[in-house]
């Protein structure tokens, strides 16, 4: 069976297994280093409890996590996230991932964030498919901005915001 979960530090050795799967194969982030375990403590660190992160649990193991990031460490950008979303190579188009995300996005609303932005590598279509299917709009693409395994990247920025913004446009 498959739940998801608000993760907790043991299983940031999974997370991290993870997402450094992704970092040495894919353009899904443009990381190029394997990450440490202490640079992930204090990416954890920085999350909780604003900023959630969640797993995907399968018969005890962790097959996939999501996260919502602080977007900017400026204040002002504080109800503002990015979004990451990373499910284990072999359990990959089983459902896993489009479970997450639903998860996080309503995480991110019971958290109180406004808006959570997406930014995806040209050639991610299963990832743009999915932000499209849960409200993602497309707000532009950032041109050659990223060089991985030889070849310049595109990334395409896509953007959510929760319901009701006229109110909270005048909140202060
Ligand atoms: C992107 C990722 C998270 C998706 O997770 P997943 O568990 O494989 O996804 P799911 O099986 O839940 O769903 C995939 C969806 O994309 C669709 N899809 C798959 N390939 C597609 C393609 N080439 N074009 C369009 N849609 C595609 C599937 O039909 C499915 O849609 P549906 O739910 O409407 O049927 C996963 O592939 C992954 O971890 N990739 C590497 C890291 C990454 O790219 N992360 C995103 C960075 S923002």
């Amino acid at each position: 069976m498959l739940t998801t979960r608000q993760a907790t530090l043991e299983d940031l050795g999974a997370i991290t297994e993870i997402y450094n799967e992704a970092v040495l194969k894919t353009v899904a982030t443009f990381d190029t280093e394997l990450k440490t375990l202490e640079e992930q403590r204090i990416w954890f660190a920085n999350h909780v409890p604003k900023y959630p992160i969640l797993v995907a649990e399968r018969d005890g193991l962790i097959v996939g996590w999501a996260s919502l990031s602080m977007w900017s460490d400026r204040r002002a950008y504080s109800d503002t996230a990015k979004i990451s979303l990373y499910v284990k190579e072999e359990h990959q188009g089983k459902g896993i991932g489009r479970k997450l995300l639903e998860a996080i996005i309503q995480e991110g609303q019971k958290t109180g964030l406004h808006t959570v932005i997406a930014r995806i590598a040209e050639g991610s279509e299963a990832s743009i498919h999915l932000c499209e299917s849960v409200g993602f709009e497309h707000i532009g693409i950032m041109k050659e901005v990223g060089r991985k395994f030889g070849k310049l990247l595109d990334v395409h920025l896509m953007q959510k915001i929760y319901n009701n913004p006229v109110a909270s446009r005048n909140t202060t």
